[in-house]
């Protein structure tokens, strides 16, 4: 065969990366200066996105302008902004400046951390920012984890190891079919993640308890209690409760210290799905609301929430860390290596379900660097006072409900018109309607969380660039829209 002659059409100059770079970057900063006047929500419709963004795959490649052209078309027309102001739903963070830049860092560098060897430095940080984690949430030492996709994914991780604990090692080989039924048990207010990591485990997700709440929506120990109970005398085998440290819905946090007791007393895991509330753990003030999350078997834990980082990053803490292997170390030949010989380090593909592994870390690993504790815990304490701030507007408004008491940075209310207060089938109906016409208005975006039975509105503050007078923009939203909707509604 004749010798080839190089093919380097995909390899660029650093004088053409250089340019795409800046263009690139130049169109961040327009960005960051027109985030605060752009519409939070520009009301796409399917039909309107696709013909926007998608283009037919070329044999030639773009031009470099074409492409920049095209990119602006995806941020500026195409798009909804998390980052916005006026964003508060869900639990979704503003996503950090120098986050974003470290991602840049992180995609260039183009490390596998799958294995030491092809990221030592993203290995070292990634393993250092577990142990940082572990220990804000009290966990001793021998204490860590590993970054995944987001919290669906770190609770999958968490849970395999409790499964694996609890049901015997050699469940991995044999599958779970040969030993007693295992149970977990969460609250009715728990993330669904919980009952989907049942579900892939091998559980089913119907024997992931839901335990019923107080009044606070906070789990009830007595119903769990009686729930184990049964489950034993059922010859069940109950294995993990998971307390969950700010709920998606209203941010309630269940009772950990109880729930830990418990857990010890029927040689349980005792996980914790601190997903959203586990940052405000850094605000001195609000610390003592987590006693308990000491005891953890494991911990959930997603910066991409309220440490306000770029999508996405989700944290599986483990009390000990060795249990990751344990339950996800796998022997393949193709990865052989004589530690002894190379002293190199750990191979995070062999710590959880994915192998070969992005630079997730850096950009959660840099926020910190760059913005350091204090400021974090500033802002997130901020956040909570912005809550209880509309929480006090929505009290003192005749039209306005407040559903339950404002929570970590969550508060959750209705529009309620006047001669209407008992009529809750129509109060639903209007504030159904009320959610989506206030996000196409552009200013604020808000989403909800059904209690009881009551459609609410909910706004969540997991953004930096939140104030007080977008707290007065909701309220202002939502008495201008839900007065026309009644308009309309009533005859
Ligand atoms: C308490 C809680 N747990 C788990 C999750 C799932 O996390 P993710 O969306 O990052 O997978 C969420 C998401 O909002 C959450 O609020």
């Amino acid at each position: 065969m004749n010798r080839p002659e190089p093919v380097r059409d995909l390899d660029w100059s650093s004088e053409r990366a250089e340019k795409l770079g800046r263009d690139v970057v130049q169109m961040w900063a327009e960005f960051l200066e027109k985030l605060p006047e752009m519409p939070v929500d520009r009301g796409l419709r399917e039909s309107t996105v696709r013909e926007a963004v998608l283009r037919d795959v070329p044999a030639q490649g773009m031009e470099d302008d074409e492409l920049v052209t095209y990119l602006r078309t995806v941020v500026f027309e195409a798009s909804m902004y998390p980052g916005h102001p006026g964003f508060m739903a869900y639990v979704s963070g503003a996503g950090t400046v120098p986050g974003a830049a470290a991602d840049l860092v992180a995609s260039f560098l183009n490390q596998n951390v799958g294995g030491w060897r092809l990221g030592p430095a993203a290995t070292e940080i990634e393993l250092a920012l577990m142990r940082w984690m572990a220990s804000c949430f009290g966990l001793p030492e021998g204490a860590g984890g590993i970054v995944q996709s987001g919290g669906a994914m770190a609770t999958l991780v968490c849970l395999k190891a409790a499964r694996d604990r609890i049901a015997g090692y050699e469940v991995r080989a044999t599958g779970l079919g040969g030993g007693p039924q295992l149970a977990f048990y969460c609250s009715q207010e728990a993330h669904v993640v919980i009952a989907r990591a049942g579900d892939i485990l091998g559980l089913g997700a119907d024997h992931v308890r839901k335990i019923p709440v107080d009044e606070r929506f906070a789990m009830r120990v007595d119903a769990l209690e009686e729930a184990i109970e049964a489950d034993i005398a059922a010859g069940i085998r109950p294995a993990v409760i998971a307390g969950t440290a700010g709920t998606t819905a209203t941010g309630a946090i269940d009772p950990l210290a109880e729930l830990a007791a418990l857990a010890k007393r029927h040689d349980m895991w005792f996980h914790v799905d601190g997903a959203y509330g586990g940052a405000a753990v850094l605000v001195e003030e609000l610390r003592g609301l987590f006693t308990g999350i000491e005891q953890a078997d494991s911990i959930a834990f997603d910066p991409h929430k309220w440490l306000y980082t770029p999508h996405s990053g989700g944290c599986a803490i483990l009390r000990d860390f060795a249990d990751l292997p344990r339950s996800f170390a796998a022997v393949a030949g193709y990865i052989h290596e004589d530690k002894e010989l190379t002293q190199r380090g750990v191979d995070m593909g062999q710590l959880s379900p994915q192998f070969s592994r992005g630079f997730h870390a850096l950009k959660i690993w840099v926020s910190l660097l760059a913005h350091g504790t204090d400021a974090y815990a500033r802002r997130i304490g901020h956040d909570v006072q912005l809550a209880s701030y509309l929480a006090s507007q929505v009290e003192a408004h005749p039209e306005l409900e407040l559903m339950t008491p404002a929570s970590l940075s969550i508060c959750c209310f209705r529009y309620v018109p006047q001669g209407k207060a008992d009529d809750e089938e129509y109060l639903n109906r209007l504030n159904e309607r009320l959610m989506p016409l206030g996000q196409l208005d552009g200013r604020v975006y808000l989403s909800n969380a059904i209690l009881d039975g009551a459609f609410c509105q909910r706004a969540c503050i997991t953004n930096f660039r939140t104030e007080a007078e977008h707290m007065d923009a909701v309220i202002d939203m939502t008495l201008r829209i839900g007065r026309d909707l009644h308009n309309q509604m009533s005859p």
